[in-house]
């Protein structure tokens, strides 16, 4: 492998949300990217607008020449698509930014010579704007070869995040633990704020109710960790609270009686971290798994 390092040119093919978001801040840290192409001309263009020496091209080939490592930030479908599409030389390095896909997705690239590697910021990401700045201390999930996970680490490090290194087949868990941190727990969010719409009020009254909530329970989570953070009913031992929640539920919203259970059943080993008795354990154990007969 041409052995990488921060000098190394850097093209983007994917002028997206993360690939200009990462790109600029490879920039900002000093790695030079020089060369972009998406699958719009003018997507290019404004991501190359971003960052001084970066110069956009019509053609995916063309880009992929530019560089000596090649970020494939397209949507997750289209990566293969592109690995095939293109000539990759002996040595170069080429990694793409899904979380949910190994390497294995840019088999056509290794097959000419090229060094396949996966680089993914686990973080959400909505826009160029918002995303440069969310980058410092998120974690990157990394996969490739010892040479392809050092220049990747020390990338992730120079713009301020924390590598995890993984092989293929850890890849959909690391995956899902952002799901349920990104898009399900912003589901949950979403569906607790409805619950509102059942007391009089409207869905945003809900959000706007429920946002403190969230603030203090991120800084909790990241000030006392995990189990001390975790408040509430089931730490206290408060059966008679959760009685009262499936009683209300079952008669009132019975679509979330499955939801709150199981999540109630899967957080419970927190609880008892916590100091919550066996017997307080067994109790609502029990009260929850009753409440399945009455579905
Ligand atoms: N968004 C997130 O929160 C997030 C977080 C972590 C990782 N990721 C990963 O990052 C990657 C990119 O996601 P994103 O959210 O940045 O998506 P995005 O904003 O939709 O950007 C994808 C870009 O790739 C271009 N593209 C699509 N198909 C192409 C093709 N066949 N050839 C060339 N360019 C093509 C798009 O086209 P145009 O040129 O038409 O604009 C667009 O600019 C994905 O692998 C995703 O899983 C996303």
């Amino acid at each position: 492998m041409t052995s990488l390092s921060k000098t190394s040119r850097i093209g983007f093919i994917g002028a997206g949300k993360v690939g200009g978001s990462l790109a600029v801040a490879m920039s900002q840290a000093g790695y030079p990217v020089v060369a972009v192409s998406s699958r719009t001309p003018a997507s290019a263009a404004s991501f190359a607008e971003r960052i001084d020496g970066c110069v956009p091209y019509t053609t995916l080939q063309a880009a992929v020449d530019a560089g000596d490592m090649v970020f494939i930030s397209t949507s997750d479908d289209a990566i293969p698509q592109v690995a095939q599409s293109v000539k990759w030389r002996e040595g170069q390095g080429v990694a793409h930014c899904s979380g949910a896909a190994s390497i294995d997705v840019l088999e056509a690239a290794g097959e000419q010579g090229a060094i396949p590697g996966a680089f993914h910021p686990l973080q959400a990401f909505s826009s160029v704007e918002n995303g440069v700045g969310s980058i410092p201390g998120i974690t990157f999930g990394i996969e490739g070869n010892d040479d392809m996970r050092t220049y990747l680490g020390n990338l992730a490090r120079a713009i301020g995040g924390n590598p995890v290194f993984l092989d293929a087949e850890d890849k959909p868990l690391y995956h899902l633990s952002g799901v349920m941190m990104g898009n399900l727990l912003t589901c949950l969010v979403g569906i607790s704020a409805e619950i509102w719409e059942h007391i009089g009020y409207t869905r945003d009254d809900g959000v706007n109710a429920l946002i403190p909530m969230m603030q203090a329970v991120a800084y909790n989570v990241e000030t006392s960790g995990i189990p001390a953070a975790v408040a509430g009913p089931y730490p206290r031992g408060d059966l008679g609270t959760a009685a009262k929640h499936l009683n209300a539920l079952t008669s009132q919203h019975p679509d979330l009686l499955p939801l709150y259970r199981e999540l109630a059943l899967a957080g419970l080993h927190l609880a008892v971290e916590q100091g919550l008795s066996k017997d307080g354990e067994t109790a609502f154990r029990q009260l929850l798994n009753d409440s399945r007969k009455i579905e």
